[in-house]
């Protein structure tokens, strides 16, 4: 293939269409309010959009949980509205992916429903996971990963038990997300996000765990199965024959012998690289993660897309505003009082990790409220929380609602122009988001907003076609590669400001700087 796949160095913007925009006023966003917002996507530059899924779903997993996957929930609006919104997307240059969520269904599902009506042993029920016995595995979501049905059987759900696993072994189960593929490309899509993408198949002797292993060790008889590998080299086959469509996979692992096997020849494109989420701010850190994960991707035909923030992960700016020793979770800690969050410094920080992500090869993910620096709201109250974590543990973990409440537009005071009239929206606001709102950061030059704007413009004029980045030393506790010649970030993660190296002007910098000096949580981009 001559033409260099529009993919590659995307920037995808993702959309949580429950708190995206609302546009009939119910109280949670729908596609009409994602249409009507078109154009604050195209003033932000995105390339293309991924939604979370849209599906009729009880919602017990904020729609992970679908009953069908060819259709679109009423809350979210109609198929009709999907078919516009990818029209009127397509008429802004901007593609629409959508989420595909292979491992498990809803509870509501139909199939599932017969399999419940049906007897032990019933073909009915071999679309599913369906044993006399439970095994001893864990639910990522807290709990045992077997429910018990009614005539004694036990069911599999490595997530809720209202998500019962698919069998694909069973051969409706292919040929059902083979239509499902079909389905929305012929209705336009750019391509999948393919949830939890590892674990459609499981070691079918459903081994017990060590005990004590937790739910998300690696590796594990229920990921990374030679069939599974198999069966996203047929949905490959599917997508190329509909030209230039992409999938991208879900993927926890940043462990590069669990990785290689899904990039080679003939798998789906791209997994995502969370890798950032959890790296601590530190120079020596950020360069290791980004290194790892270049060298993944080296000489292969893929890129893996940089994450810094989704819808399972606490806001950024909230993470880099704690101590840094404990970043891994520091949500569960904040939100019981017991560490401190220095929300000013995470900002800071925030913003130079922004520049960081976008001057990085390969494509960048922006999780909708990132580009406006929102914190993770901490004070949900307990009767208003959604997340099947917090039910499943009792309250023992908070969960991550806190980083899936609706977006602020416009005004002083919630909805904050999510809908445009007051609405109890799904999710409680903060009062304190005026400062924060699209209306607010637009008319502010320095705001979190403007910098996303301004960077994503001057990443497409300078680094199109850039090599891969070349780091040098710019002194201690910096970050800086060059992306060619001309081109080159440097970030202080330190403590104290350092001295620019040479360069003939300034492109952009996330804060101000000092003369000639660097301060700390600072990033520039330079050319040279
Ligand atoms: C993925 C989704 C997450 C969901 C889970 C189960 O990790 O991103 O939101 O809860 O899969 O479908």
């Amino acid at each position: 293939m001559s033409h260099r796949e529009w993919w590659r160095d995307a920037v995808v913007y993702q959309i949580y269409p429950r708190s995206f925009a609302d546009a009939d006023g119910d109280g949670q966003g729908d596609l009409a309010g994602i249409r009507a917002r078109l154009p604050y996507l195209v003033e932000l530059g995105v390339d293309a959009v991924w939604l979370t899924p849209f599906y009729p779903s009880p919602m017990a997993d904020g729609g992970y949980d679908v009953a069908d996957f060819c259709d679109v929930d009423p809350r979210f609006g109609t198929l009709a509205d999907f078919d516009a919104l990818v029209a009127d997307a397509a008429g802004h240059g901007i593609r629409v992916i959508v989420d595909i969520v292979p491992n498990h269904c809803s509870a509501e599902h139909p199939w599932f429903k017969q399999a419940l009506a049906a007897e032990p042993g019933s073909p009915a029920r071999e679309r599913f996971i369906f044993r006399d016995e439970p095994n001893n595995w864990q639910s990522m979501f807290g709990g045992p990963a077997w429910t018990q049905v009614e005539d004694g059987q036990w069911y599999l759900h490595l997530f809720d038990s209202s998500q019962p696993d698919w069998n694909w072994r069973h051969p409706d189960v292919p040929a059902l997300f083979e239509d499902v593929l079909r389905f929305w490309l012929d209705r336009g899509v750019a391509g999948f996000r393919v949830d939890v993408a590892g674990a459609m198949f499981k070691d079918a002797a459903l081994p017990d765990l060590p005990p004590g292993t937790p739910p998300d060790a690696e590796p594990s008889p229920y990921s990374h199965q030679p069939e599974t590998l198999a069966e996203h080299r047929r949905w490959r086959k599917i997508l190329d024959s509909y030209g230039d469509r992409v999938a991208i996979l879900e993927q926890w692992s940043d462990n590069p012998e669990t990785m290689a096997p899904y990039l080679g020849d003939g798998q789906l494109q791209q997994v995502f690289n969370f890798t950032l989420m959890s790296t601590p701010w530190s120079a020596a850190d950020w360069r290791a993660a980004i290194e790892s994960s270049v060298a993944i991707t080296a000489g292969r035909p893929v890129t893996a897309p940089w994450v810094l923030e989704n819808h399972d992960a606490p806001r950024l700016a909230t993470r880099l505003g704690v101590d840094q020793s404990i970043i891994r979770n520091p949500t569960e800690e904040a939100l019981r009082g017991e560490i401190d969050i220095d929300r000013e410094r995470g900002l800071r920080r925030a913003r130079a990790a922004a520049l960081i992500q976008l001057a990085l090869p390969g494509s960048a993910y922006v999780y909708q409220g990132q580009e406006l620096g929102l914190h993770e709201v901490l004070d949900i109250p307990a009767d208003r929380r959604e997340d099947p974590i917090f039910t499943r543990t009792a309250g023992a973990i908070f969960g991550r609602d806190g980083c899936r409440v609706p977006l602020p537009w416009s005004g002083d005071a919630p909805p904050y122009g999510f809908a445009d009239h007051p609405v109890r929206t799904w999710l409680p606001q903060p009062g304190d988001w005026a400062g924060q709102t699209v209306a607010a950061q637009s008319a502010d030059p320095g705001s979190m907003l403007n910098l996303y704007r301004t960077a994503v413009r001057l990443r497409r004029e300078h680094l199109g076609s850039a090599p891969d980045p070349a780091f040098f030393d710019a002194g201690p506790g910096t970050l800086a590669f060059t992306r060619g010649p001309g081109f080159a970030l440097v970030a202080n993660l330190g403590e104290e400001p350092v001295a620019l190296p040479a360069h003939t002007g300034t492109l952009l910098a996330s804060g101000p700087l000092e003369g000639d000096l660097l301060p700390a949580d600072t990033a520039v981009w330079v050319s040279r």
